[in-house]
């Protein structure tokens, strides 16, 4: 327990809910001072790059296109990126402030109180665990085109999901998605032995998905044709979301899945050697990059090909089929598969260690946080998400996936945001290693750009969504409020 007695006393009495966590009980948490300082600015945009590539680029885009916003998928992009940015200021503020293990549940615990954290804790969840799944879908789909490759054809009814569509958009139902459900046991596995992740490992993976990425785009080019590109922006079909400006709403928050994973960035602020200037340098830099190479892959994808058959699970490697150039297709394979499965581990990594920190708080029960005898993991809790992040992958189809994930982050994001607003009110002295410019405007404009794109999401999304964070909610008023540490409890 980290609390002490005297902490406990500083919790007013009155509405326990809203108790906010004393930042000064979570300097222990997890033991995350002591950090050495050795973080630079290009580490960071590196480390920022290393957990965005992924399946963002390499499948959603090409769904975004084929469903929503047609070769405008481009602005969809810029749109997602807008509100990164606003919510990425707001998370280098809190994450210079709050010394806890980085994540929007520890900020919203100090800032907006045990309630808010419960629910940003458990909507984490949809963008770790689901997305992961997502993820993994979209491996499995670059696994098949690579096997393809060769001459294996592995059966649609074990590589789709049973609520899969073709790329008319036509059910094409499978049985399960086996490979998907195989990477993730894999990368549970390597969880549960203990990964020491390495600045060098992850500099490797970076540039193998820069080197691909710029591959597309510099050898793509050539053979993109304008005509594609006509009309830019599809007129509406009928329907919100499908085409037209409000297609390219819902395309925003399809690929803003594609920005996932910048936050990476704020956690690693006690790392980091001039956190004032290197922060938004890192998160920044990093969508910035990243906003600019999506921006040109969307322009030679939806260039190479028309925008109606983009939807499949590997739009990349099938745009780039369309170009003379055969040891492109299994490059952007290759890449993409090993890009892939280190995201998926980056998400595992973050949500078992989320959840470890409910359970570290008494939100959830200790298996959670209980750890291996000998690898020091805490490797039930990997278990428990193997099974269900695998299910999900299995059983799932990508662009449903994708909304959940998008759903949770955003979410997450507009209470970082307000969690911005609320401790610059109530805690107004304390030092900010770095400090969100123009507040309050900028992050009113992250909730503002954040909100319009949940609210672009599909009714079902919305749904299960609201569905899942009853059951949250249920949890929250049946255990944890009875084991919370904070409020007393052992
Ligand atoms: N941004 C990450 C991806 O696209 C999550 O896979």
């Amino acid at each position: 327990m980290d609390i002490t007695p005297a902490q406990q006393r500083d919790v007013p009495p009155g509405n326990m809910l809203f108790t906010r966590k004393p930042i000064q009980a979570m300097d222990a948490d997890g033991g995350e001072h002591g950090f050495k300082r050795t973080l630079g600015p290009l580490s960071l945009v590196a480390l920022g790059i290393g957990a965005i590539i992924g399946a963002g680029i390499f499948s959603l885009t090409g769904i975004a296109a084929a469903d929503n916003a047609g070769p405008a998928v481009v602005v969809s992009f810029l749109l997602a990126a807008l509100g990164c940015a606003l919510a990425g200021l707001c998370y280098s503020e809190l994450s210079g402030m709050i010394p806890a293990a980085g994540s929007a549940y520890s900020y919203a615990y100090a800032s907006l109180g045990e309630l808010v954290a419960w629910i940003i804790g458990w909507a984490l969840t949809l963008e770790y665990a689901v997305g992961a799944a997502t993820v993994s879908v979209s491996w499995s789909g670059y696994v098949v085109s690579f096997l393809g490759k060769f001459g294996l054809a592995l059966p649609h009814a074990l590589t789709a999901s049973p609520f899969d569509t073709d790329a008319l958009g036509n059910p094409s139902p499978g049985m399960v998605n086996l490979p998907a459900m195989l990477i993730i046991a894999c990368v549970s596995m390597v969880l549960i032995r203990g990964i020491s992740e390495s600045a060098k490992t992850n500099a490797v993976i970076v540039t193998v998905k820069l080197a691909v990425v710029a591959a597309v785009i510099g050898f793509g080019a050539f053979y993109v044709k304008p005509a594609n590109w006509h009309p830019f922006i599809p007129p509406n079909a009928g329907a919100f979301g499908h085409f037209g400006v409000s297609g390219i709403f819902r395309g925003a928050a399809t690929v803003f899945f594609a920005y996932i994973g910048f936050d990476a960035v704020s956690t690693a602020a006690q790392e980091t050697r001039n956190p004032e200037r290197d922060m938004p340098i890192g998160i920044l830099g990093s969508l910035a990059i990243c906003t600019v190479l999506y921006v040109l892959v969307c322009l030679v994808l939806t260039g190479l090909l028309s925008y109606t058959k983009l939807h499949v699970s590997a739009p990349v490697s099938v745009a780039i089929g369309q170009t003379p150039l055969p040891f492109l297709r299994v490059a952007v394979d290759v890449g993409a598969i090993a890009g892939l499965t280190s995201v998926i581990l980056v998400m595992l990594l973050g949500q078992s260690r989320v959840f470890y920190s409910m359970s570290k708080d008494g939100l959830l029960p200790s298996v959670f946080c209980s750890m291996h005898p000998r690898f020091r993991t805490p490797y039930l809790s990997n278990l428990l998400f193997m099974v269900f992040a695998g299910l999900a992958g299995g059983f799932t189809p990508i662009s449903s996936l994708g909304h959940m994930t998008s759903f949770g982050t955003l979410l997450a994001f507009v209470i970082v945001c307000v969690g911005v607003l609320v401790l610059r009110r109530v805690d107004p002295a304390r030092r900010r290693a770095f400090r969100t410019p123009y507040v309050p405007y900028v992050p009113a404009a992250g909730i503002l750009v954040c909100g319009a794109l949940m609210a672009s999401l599909p009714l079902q999304t919305w749904v299960l969504a609201m569905v899942w964070l009853a059951i949250g909610l249920v949890v929250f008023f049946t255990y944890s409020r009875f084991h919370s540490h904070l409020r007393g409890y052992s």
